[in-house]
């Protein structure tokens, strides 16, 4: 898996004059079923967040309001996606390491995951990431 891997989906909108409704349906618009979601919010400005990879985890992240910039690493190459719709979703493969940048104000990112929270699945520092790599 590699940061090639990591693509950007854009989610069916139905727009009326009520304004816009995307919807995201498991292991049809995205490639697994959604076993938790997660969000951030109240983001300090300059704040970071993720600074991890995981093991087996697949996810989305969503900018549902506001933006931000993710910043992926797979040991070889990096690129940074700039997350700023919510009809669009960015998924962060299995050994990817991610960090979370350059919140806007009010921004909320929303996370679906495939599997529920572990703390074992993380690699929490570069070094640990990089010597599994090898
Ligand atoms: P972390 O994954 O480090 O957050 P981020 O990716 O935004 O930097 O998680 C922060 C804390 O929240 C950590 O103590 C683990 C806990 N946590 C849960 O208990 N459940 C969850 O689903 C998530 C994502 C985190």
């Amino acid at each position: 898996m590699t940061i090639n891997n990591c693509i950007l989906y854009t989610f069916p909108k139905i727009h009326d004059r009520r304004g816009n409704l995307t919807f995201v349906e498991g292991a049809k618009h995205i490639p697994f079923n959604i076993k938790r979601i997660y969000y951030l919010y109240d983001v300090p400005g300059g704040s970071k967040r993720g600074g991890h990879a995981h093991k087996n985890l697949n996810q989305i992240l969503i900018a549902l309001s506001g933006s931000f910039d993710v910043m992926l690493y797979d040991g070889k190459e990096k690129k940074t996606v700039h997350l700023n719709s919510p009809q669009q979703g960015l998924i962060i493969v299995p050994m990817v390491w991610r960090e979370i940048i350059n919140f806007s104000s009010g921004a909320v990112c929303l996370v679906l995951a495939s599997e529920y929270y572990s703390e074992d699945d993380y690699f929490r520092t570069l070094k640990s990431f990089r010597s599994s790599l090898r």
